[in-house]
C-alpha cells in the first residue's frame, strides 16, 4: 500500500517507490475515471486549455524532465504550442508571452520556491494556471488557478521516481480528454494503452537481478557517463541522468543523440559507459550509429529498446507500448541502474548528500 509510511520489507525507500509504479499508473486510471469508466478531468480545466494559444510548463529538477514528455504529448495530441522552462531561470528571465498563456506547474511537493516564485507572477498577471502534484493543500496548489493531484502515494526518497512517472500518465490523461473536448479523434484508447504502460512497467521491476547484473558491470569504478537519445528518448536520457548522478555521485549527462559528435563525444574514454535509449522507429537507426561511434571509442555500451525494435545483443528490452507513452516504461530500469549502481557504492540511497527532497529556497 503506498499509504504505509513505512518500507515494509524494503531496504530503501527508493526501491519501494520504484516497484509501487504499476499499481501507481492503475490509481491514476481509476482517479480519472467517470461513472462509466471515461477519462474525465475537472471541465473547467479543459476549458481554459483550449482557450489558450500556448502552455507553458514550469518545474524543476525531475518534474521539468517530466514536463518535456509533457509537451509531445500536448504538442502531439492536441496541436497547442508547448515551452518547458527551468522555473529559476523563468522567475527572472521571463520569455515573450504568447496572448493567450495557460501555465501548468509541475511539483511533486507543491513547495518549490522556484516554482512558487514563477506562479506569483502568473497570478500577477492574471492568467489562468494549473499546479499538478502530489501533495493536496500544498502551497503551488492552493496558488494556482486548478489542481490535478498524482495520487501515487507519498514520495519519501529524495530521488523521484514513481513521482516523474505519475506525472506524465496524469498529463496523459489529461491530454487525452482535452482531445475529446477538441474534436480530435486519436488512434488509440488512452485508457488501454496506460493499462499496458503499467503491465509493462511490471515486468520491468521483476528483472531486477539482471538490472543490477548490468548496473555493477558498467558503473563500478566509474567516474562519469552519458545517456544518450533523441526526442522523447532524449527527454528520458535527461532524467536517467540525473538519477544516476544524485544518488551514485557518478558524473552523468543526458545528450541528444546527435549533438554528443559536436564536441561531448572527446570525453569518451576507454570504458566510459555509454547508454543509449531507443524506443522511437524514426529516430533509432540514428541512435544506434551514435553510441557506434562512442563504442568505436572504446565506451561500454548499453541498450534500452523496446520489444519489436531490439537488435540481438540488446541489454534491456521493455516490453511493446505507444510510442508516446513510452518514456514511462524506458525510464524505469534506468532508475533501477541508479538505486544499484548507488547500492554497489554502499551510498544512503534515500538521502543522497547535499541534497533535500523539497527546495524551499529559491
Ligand atoms: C528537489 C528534489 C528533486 C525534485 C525537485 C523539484 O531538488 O530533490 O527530486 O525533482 O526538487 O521538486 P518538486 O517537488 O517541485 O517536484
Amino acid at each position: 500500500d503506498a499509504n504505509d509510511l513505512g518500507k515494509g520489507t524494503y531496504p530503501y525507500y527508493m526501491l519501494k517507490e520504484i516497484d509501487e509504479q504499476p499499481a501507481a499508473i492503475r490509481r491514476i486510471i481509476q482517479e480519472y475515471q467517470d461513472d462509466q469508466g471515461q477519462l474525465t478531468i475537472d471541465s473547467e480545466i479543459i476549458a481554459a486549455m483550449q482557450a489558450s494559444d500556448r502552455i507553458y510548463i514550469i518545474g524543476a529538477g525531475t518534474s521539468m524532465h517530466a514536463g518535456l514528455v509533457g509537451q509531445a504529448l500536448f504538442e502531439q495530441l492536441n496541436g497547442i504550442p508547448v515551452e518547458v522552462h527551468v522555473a529559476s531561470e523563468f522567475a527572472y528571465n521571463m520569455p515573450l508571452l504568447t496572448e493567450k498563456p495557460f501555465f501548468i506547474f509541475l511539483s511533486q511537493s507543491g513547495e518549490t520556491a522556484d516554482s512558487r516564485q514563477v506562479l506569483v507572477q502568473v497570478n500577477e498577471l492574471g492568467y489562468d494556471s494549473l499546479t499538478i502534484t502530489n501533495v493536496k493543500g500544498s502551497t503551488l496548489s492552493r496558488e494556482a488557478s486548478y489542481t490535478l493531484l498524482l495520487h501515487v502515494g507519498p514520495e519519501i526518497a529524495v530521488a523521484s521516481t514513481k513521482a516523474y512517472t505519475g506525472q506524465i500518465a496524469v498529463m496523459a490523461v489529461l491530454a487525452d480528454v482535452l482531445a475529446n473536448a477538441q474534436g480530435r479523434k486519436l488512434d488509440f484508447d488512452m485508457e488501454t494503452e496506460l493499462s499496458l504502460v503499467a503491465n509493462a512497467m511490471e515486468t520491468v521491476v521483476d528483472d531486477k537481478d539482471h538490472l543490477h547484473e548490468i548496473a555493477t558491470q558498467i558503473f563500478t569504478d566509474v567516474r562519469n557517463a552519458f545517456y544518450i537519445g533523441r526526442g522523447l528518448d532524449y527527454y528520458v536520457s535527461c532524467e536517467a541522468a540525473l538519477k544516476l548522478k544524485e544518488i551514485s555521485y557518478i558524473q552523468t549527462e543526458g545528450f541528444a543523440g546527435g549533438e554528443l559528435k559536436h564536441g561531448t563525444i572527446s570525453l569518451i574514454e576507454d570504458g566510459t559507459p555509454v547508454l543509449a535509449v531507443i524506443s522511437q522507429k524514426d529516430t533509432a537507426a540514428h541512435t544506434r550509429g551514435n553510441l557506434e561511434e562512442t563504442r568505436a571509442r572504446g565506451a561500454n555500451t548499453v541498450v534500452i529498446t523496446m520489444e519489436g525494435m531490439e537488435r540481438q545483443d540488446d541489454q534491456i528490452v521493455i516490453p511493446a507500448v505507444h510510442s508516446l507513452l513510452a518514456p514511462l516504461v524506458t525510464v524505469v530500469p534506468t532508475q533501477l541502474l541508479a538505486y544499484y549502481a548507488s547500492l554497489d557504492r554502499d551510498l544512503d540511497v534515500d538521502k543522497p548528500r547535499n541534497l533535500a527532497k523539497a527546495v524551499t529556497v529559491e
